[in-house]
């Protein structure tokens, strides 16, 4: 696969290596031990290191789940200020006292007055090319993606997608795009009989992540990106020694930091 790069931030392994013992005891006392679906220990550290680089004032983070990203984001900087966010907030089970919690999209907010230094961490797996636009548009420059899916992989249109060309082409289950089905259905005929009735479109957008290919994707966001690095895999640079098991180390996801100019 073709790895794209810009002004990677000259991260030592060294200094990764190093970094990895300390986030052990961390991650130890993380309060999910088993977060199918949600961050594991690959992506928490690099998402812990990188934080930890730039020290934001301001965190917003998309995509909550379970919680184990407020307990790690808050852990990793205890001086930094969160917002929350989750279209479905019932399935926390870690719930934080610092952060504030929203259930409004990332695009809705109230982004009118942000720090300069602000980083939004995205794992909501909504297709990258429209967060990285709104992001611009809230002059939002720091940016953790905590999936880049390569090429065929993931449930979203990632810039992995984006700088392959190809689209997205996302393998719904029959019972999936019938429920998808029922929801339009039901929209279409609430507006069909009540006629201040407001349709809600979102609610069938984010089912359906098709993306159709187009190369001009790319071109844009290549334009507007200032930084773009992939974390390394871990287990491409990790010595025997720390004794991370495999399953530690299994998921891998091409977690990326970008700098928007
Ligand atoms: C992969 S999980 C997040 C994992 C989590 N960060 C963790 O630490 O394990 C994706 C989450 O995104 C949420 N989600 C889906 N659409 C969203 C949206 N538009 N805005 C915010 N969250 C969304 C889902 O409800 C789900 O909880």
């Amino acid at each position: 696969m073709n790895i794209f790069k810009k002004n990677s931030p000259q991260w030592e392994k060294s200094e990764i290596l190093r970094e990895i013992k300390e986030f052990r005891n961390l991650y130890e006392k993380r309060p999910i031990k088993n977060n199918k679906h949600g961050m594991q220990f690959q992506h928490m550290f690099a998402t812990y290191f990188i934080l930890k680089k730039f020290k934001p004032s301001f965190v917003i983070e998309s995509g909550v789940y379970r919680g184990q990203s407020t307990w790690l984001i808050e852990n990793t900087l205890p001086n930094t200020k969160i917002l929350s966010i989750d279209i479905d907030l019932s399935q926390r089970v870690y719930i934080s006292n610092k952060a504030e919690y929203s259930n409004i999209d990332f695009k809705d907010q109230n982004f009118s007055n942000l720090p300069e230094d602000t980083l939004v961490f995205l794992d909501d797996h909504v297709n990258h090319y429209e967060r990285l636009k709104q992001a611009k548009f809230f002059n939002i420059k720091k940016i953790i993606l905590e999936d880049n899916y390569p090429d065929e992989k993931g449930d979203f249109y990632t810039i992995n997608h984006a700088i392959n060309k190809k689209g997205f082409n996302h393998n719904y289950t029959k019972s999936s795009l019938f429920k998808t089905f029922l929801i339009f259905s039901n929209e279409f005929l609430k507006k069909l009989f009540f006629k201040k009735y407001i349709f809600k479109l979102e609610k069938i957008k984010s089912r359906l992540r098709d993306y159709p290919p187009n190369e001009n994707d790319f071109k844009n966001i290549e334009k507007n990106i200032k930084t773009y690095s992939e974390f390394p895999n871990l287990t491409n640079i990790i010595d025997q020694n720390l004794n991370l098991s495999k399953e530690e180390l299994e998921s891998y996801n091409h977690l990326t930091y970008i700098e928007l100019y």
